[in-house]
């Protein structure tokens, strides 16, 4: 893999050009960052499980039907996917109140939305992601109207399957965030998710004991970052097999 042509690196992927025209390779980092990476830390392994996880929830996707820029896991870190141009806004989605909602809302945390609320931020470090409404977005033109309708309704499916595949294995889909890109097919595009889906970029409850299995962990310093995330992968069975813990054999009479 010498001499690729490095694209963008970010605070946990890194970018290369692709094999052929409109695609890029996108290696997952072990770096973990948190408020606008003021806080930093290696979390052995983060990587290689995001990145298996970001193929199940995209591939998934991809069997229901909502566009997403996976093509294919190459190995153990990293992903080919399609270019995309991609919108300046990260899109989130609350099913329950948390995070930076609760803080400006004064909800307490785990409280039920009376309905999924999408939410946009601007995609600028130097601000740290403010947030930002639908007039800001047409009125400084990171966005049309289409567009914007458009992003909710994928934000609202990746949200309904994202919800039930958390649920199947006893996690409560707390909110999440994405990321959407345009591909240009001659004079029009469409839009496709884009970015990564992984503990990263969700919050994920245990249903039965509220137990935190996403990005919060490390946050919030609630213990090991690579114990929920594996949790997370093993309830849906992605684990990498080198990853999983050797088992004593078991005698068979
Ligand atoms: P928030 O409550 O801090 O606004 O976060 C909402 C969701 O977005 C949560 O699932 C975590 C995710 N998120 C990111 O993926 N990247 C970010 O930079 C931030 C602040 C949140």
């Amino acid at each position: 893999m010498a001499r690729r042509k490095k694209i963008y690196e970010g605070k946990a992927k890194i970018m290369y050009e692709g094999p052929e025209p409109g695609t890029m390779v996108q290696y997952f980092k072990d770096d973990a960052t948190a408020f606008n990476a003021e806080k930093k830390a290696t979390i052995e392994g983060k990587g290689v499980l995001n990145n298996r996880l970001s193929e199940y929830f995209m591939t998934g996707m991809t069997q229901v039907g909502i566009p997403n820029h996976f093509i294919k896991r190459l190995n153990m870190r990293e992903q080919l996917i399609r270019s995309v141009e991609i919108i300046p806004l990260e899109v989130i989605v609350r099913n329950f109140a948390a995070g930076s909602l609760s803080k400006r809302l004064g909800l307490v945390e785990g409280t039920p939305l009376p309905r999924p609320i999408v939410e946009f931020c601007y995609k600028d470090d130097a601000l740290g992601d403010p947030l930002v409404s639908e007039e800001h977005i047409i009125a400084f033109g990171w966005a049309t109207q289409q567009d914007l309708d458009d992003m909710i309704a994928l934000a609202l499916r990746v949200n309904d399957f994202m919800s039930g595949v958390m649920l199947a294995v006893g996690i409560k889909l707390v909110d999440f965030k994405i990321e959407i890109g345009r591909i240009w097919e001659n004079d029009f595009h469409r839009l496709i998710i884009a970015d990564e889906i992984s503990p990263d970029s969700c919050r994920l409850w245990d249903i039965e004991t509220g137990r935190k299995l996403d990005k919060d962990v490390f946050r919030r310093d609630l213990g090991s970052l690579s114990d929920a995330y594996t949790e997370v992968a093993r309830r849906l069975g992605v684990l990498p097999t080198n990853v999983t813990h050797a088992t004593k054999p078991t005698l068979i009479n």
